[in-house]
């Protein structure tokens, strides 16, 4: 382990499952944080369940960031996956960090990253609906 961070978070880092870019996403989030310089991208391709619910098909993300980012990142892709667009709007940094086991409180921000990324990517979606 390095740094007091998890087995977890060193597994995502080190071998990330959703990292990649989707060509012509139906939706997508660009964030940064201005404070460290991080930036997060995240893709998202929507389908329709069987009541008719869109839900997030497949998602990917492209980080240039720090383990914490990169870790939070592929965390966020796996609890969004196959989540309907309603069930995803929820999914917190919190839920980022516990999933992830622990992350040192100055590293929650790196979670947020995620949320935010996660976030825009369906604002983006639903704007581009319209
Ligand atoms: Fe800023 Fe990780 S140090 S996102």
């Amino acid at each position: 382990m390095i740094t007091g961070y998890s087995k977890k978070v060193m597994d995502h880092f080190l071998h990330p499952k959703h990292l990649g870019k989707i060509k012509n996403p139906d939706g997508k989030g660009d964030t940064e944080n201005l404070r460290c310089g991080d930036i997060m991208k995240v893709y998202i391709k929507i389908s329709k369940n069987k009541k008719g619910e869109e839900l997030i098909k497949d998602i990917k993300f492209e980080t240039l960031g720090c383990a914490a980012a990169i870790a939070s990142s592929d965390m966020i892709c796996d609890l969004a996956k196959g989540k309907t667009l309603q069930e995803a709007k929820k999914i917190g940094f919190k839920d980022v960090a516990s999933e992830l086991g622990f992350l040192p409180s100055p590293k929650l921000h790196c979670a947020n990253l995620a949320e935010s990324a996660l976030k825009m990517a369906i604002a983006n979606y639903e704007k581009r609906k319209k």
